[in-house]
């Protein structure tokens, strides 16, 4: 065979491979066309590569030389086809192709529980009052929670099945401990730290065995408020609680007292806000009782005192129109959200 006759089987045979290999749309005709020319047995190229013997011997070097370039061309061609047939068929089997004008993907925020929100906003509404924020531990013993709060050891409420004793291996702790039945205990621990004036309020959580209905829980909130000094009257509890409605209730909202008992207030009552034309109890109030002045070593003769203790959850409740408590603590994302 010629040179010449050579390399143009040779220019004929890389039009051809290489129109098909940018043309075939799908794998299976690829390989049709790869086995075609660049088969390694019978494929036309190799077919070529035989012909070689027969150049004449000055122009063989540069016939081989030629072949091998068209060679390398030719495989470079068909690995392309074969990358783009591949990626494509992968990437449409994967998933749709990207539009990259759609809206992106929403992060959800995550948010404050409504109780913590409620916690907030009363700390705020009692700030502006100049009641500061104190604080006290859940798992108290029973001088916070009763002893110093004037409730003798035969009161009906440290009957046991009425608290959390804590044990430890089926042994009641000795000195006993409870978790706290009410944020009363951190008056006495405000008291015992320091002198009067004490104008204070904690926010925290309070543990009772309740059985679990639509207003009952075994934990929940309260909000105390303590405010010790000289001549300290009714008059600035009730003005208290009243700017405290008004402002997380909404203005002239009314309240009311009505006379009850507390061991730790004298006199004490019981505390209605009117909402929605009705009047609901939103928890105890009073005037601190001497006993209790003179437990923390305040002088009674001295100063006068007035505390207040409302359910949080209570607050809430009413003022988003959750109708049930345990909505608050299902932690359904779904309820939580709406807050
Ligand atoms: N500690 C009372 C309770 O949990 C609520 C309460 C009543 C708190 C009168 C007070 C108060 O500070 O003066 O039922």
């Amino acid at each position: 065979m010629s040179f010449e006759r050579f390399t143009a089987e040779l220019d004929a045979l890389w039009r051809a491979a290489s129109q098909a290999f940018s043309q075939v749309s799908d794998p299976a005709a690829l390989e049709a066309a790869r086995v075609e020319f660049l088969g390694a047995r019978s494929g036309r190229l190799k077919a070529l590569q035989k012909m070689l013997a027969d150049i004449p011997p000055p122009q063989k070097p540069d016939a081989g030389r030629r072949f091998n370039q068209i060679k390398k061309e030719l495989e470079e061609a068909l690995r392309q086809a074969q990358q783009r047939l591949g990626s494509t068929a992968a990437a449409r089997s994967r998933r749709p192709p990207l539009d990259p004008t759609l809206p992106g993907t929403r992060v959800g925020l995550g948010k404050l529980h409504p109780i913590s929100h409620t916690i907030e906003e009363l700390k705020e509404i009692m700030g502006r009052l100049g009641f500061t924020v104190a604080d006290g531990p859940e798992v108290e013993d029973e001088w916070h929670n009763f002893e110093a709060l004037n409730i003798p050891p035969d009161h009906p409420a440290r009957d046991p099945l009425d608290n959390f004793y804590l044990s430890v291996a089926g042994q009641l702790c000795q000195p006993p401990l409870l978790l706290r039945s009410q944020t009363s205990t951190v008056q006495i621990r405000v008291m015992e730290r320091m002198p009067p004036p004490v104008r204070i309020i904690a926010l925290g959580r309070v543990y009772r065995p309740d059985e679990v209905d639509a207003t009952h829980y075994p934990m929940f909130h309260q909000m105390e408020g303590l405010m010790v000094d000289r001549h300290v009257t009714m008059a600035d509890l009730k003005s208290t609680l009243r700017l405290f409605a008004a402002a997380y209730l909404g203005q002239d909202a009314p309240i009311r007292f009505r006379p009850s008992f507390f061991p730790f207030t004298e006199p004490s009552v019981e505390v209605d806000f009117q909402w929605a034309g009705g009047w609901i109890e939103f928890g105890g109030a009073g005037m601190v009782d001497p006993a209790v002045l003179a437990a923390v070593g305040y002088d009674p003769e001295q100063v006068t005192g007035f505390a207040f203790g409302l359910g949080v959850e209570r607050l809430c409740m009413r003022r988003h129109q959750i109708p049930d408590i345990r909505e608050l603590y299902r932690n359904d994302v779904r309820f939580l959200r709406q807050f």
